[in-house]
């Protein structure tokens, strides 16, 4: 063909396309199905094109139980000067925690809470090694630690404040977290039938309305707030259940204690005799199901990949998402 009939021939097909892509209704791409486990990577609902603008949000002052602090719900969405309900329950927090550095720095006491705790969508940091936490920052920075879902917006904005953090503020955010005893936070119960729950928040809620009602829990762990009122305003000390299919405790403590006729490895060999961590190598008691499962996945498709992940390989090489269900079951089990 002649090069320049070519040219005006490409030209005139762009412009078409431009004028075709201007005359469609604004239809966001269909969102691709989501293939890592849906109970543990929580993905808010797609915001509904034309839907009405959110009320102006309720100014009136808020109180949780065993607390004299009085706080808006603007002020507990800060998250550059988080809640603290109960400033006497934990150290003095060093700045990074009570309030980050703008504009990447989010405080990590607003997600993770001011007392270590976390909840389902982040982590618990209560009591992990300082070295640990430091090391996981370094990854962070260092690309080598991603979530297989980057469309669930808790992790990828932790990327954000790992790629930004300063050493010196990682040292002073290690050292306080891991000052920290750790509370017990959640409650395993083994059930048939579960809530219908919808995500809000990066989080399992249960479902009202019309649509309330029970459903099989089929293979999946479904962790929810105990009280979703206190834990929407962020209080520290409203914890969590989760609720887990019958018989998966003590299938889980099968693997985690034997590793299962070489399915995977003895935990304790590395995560110490009560699973509680020993040197650098973190807890893995009594944290929130949903976090640890979704790192044994991430691990096991590689987006997890540090220098020190390499020792975690072998023992989740061969796991199914059923054998994730029950070793979660079991640590979440455990006290912290
Ligand atoms: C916007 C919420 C948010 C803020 C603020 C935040 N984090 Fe996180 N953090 C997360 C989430 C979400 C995860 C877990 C990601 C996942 O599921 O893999 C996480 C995980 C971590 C982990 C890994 C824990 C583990 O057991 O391996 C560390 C360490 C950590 N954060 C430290 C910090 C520090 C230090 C700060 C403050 C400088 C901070 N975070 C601020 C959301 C946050
Ligand atoms: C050979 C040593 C070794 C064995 C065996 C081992 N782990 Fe680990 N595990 C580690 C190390 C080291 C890390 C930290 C990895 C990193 O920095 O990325 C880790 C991290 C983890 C994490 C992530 C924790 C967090 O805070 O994000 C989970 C979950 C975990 N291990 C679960 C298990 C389970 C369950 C078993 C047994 C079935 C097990 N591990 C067996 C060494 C081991």
């Amino acid at each position: 063909m002649n090069p320049r009939w070519f040219r005006y021939g490409a030209l005139a097909c762009l412009i078409t396309i431009s004028i075709l892509a201007q005359n469609q209704p604004q239809n966001p791409a269909p969102a691709a199905p989501q293939t890592t486990p849906q109970w543990a990577y929580a993905l808010n609902p797609p915001a509904t094109p034309g839907a009405p603008p959110a009320a102006p949000a309720d100014a009136s002052q808020k109180h949780v139980p065993g607390s004299t602090v009085a706080l808006t719900i603007p002020q507990t969405r800060d998250l550059f000067n988080p809640p603290d309900w109960y400033p006497d329950d934990h150290p003095s927090m060093p700045d990074v925690v009570a309030h980050g550095r703008r504009p990447d720095v989010r405080a990590c006491g607003y997600c993770h809470l001011p007392n270590g705790q976390g909840r389902p969508e982040n982590a618990s940091l209560a009591g992990l090694p300082a070295g640990y936490i430091a090391q996981q920052m370094a990854d962070y920075k260092n690309g080598l630690r991603k979530s297989s879902e980057p469309r669930m917006g808790p992790p990828s904005t932790m990327l954000a404040i790992g790629k930004a953090a300063n050493d010196a503020e990682v040292k002073a955010a290690a050292e306080y977290f891991a000052s920290i005893k750790p509370k017990p936070w959640i409650k395993v119960m083994e059930t048939k039938m579960v809530p219908k729950t919808h995500v809000s928040g990066w989080m399992f809620v249960e479902t009202e309305g019309a649509d309330k009602g029970m459903e099989p829990i089929g293979s999946r762990i479904i962790e929810m707030p105990v009280d979703l009122e206190r834990t929407e305003l962020r209080d520290s000390k409203s914890s969590f259940i989760a609720y887990a299919p019958i018989g998966s405790i003590k299938k889980g403590e099968a693997l985690v204690t034997t590793g299962g006729a070489g399915k995977t490895i003895k935990c304790s060999i590395c995560h110490g005799a009560d699973l509680k961590g020993i040197g650098n190598v973190p807890s893995i008691s009594g944290r929130s199901p949903s976090y640890i499962a979704r790192q044994l996945y991430d691990i096991q498709n590689g987006n997890r990949n540090g220098p020190w992940t390499q020792l975690m390989k072998e023992a989740v090489s061969k796991l199914t998402v059923d054998d994730m269900v029950a070793i979660t079951a079991y640590l979440a089990s455990r006290n912290p």
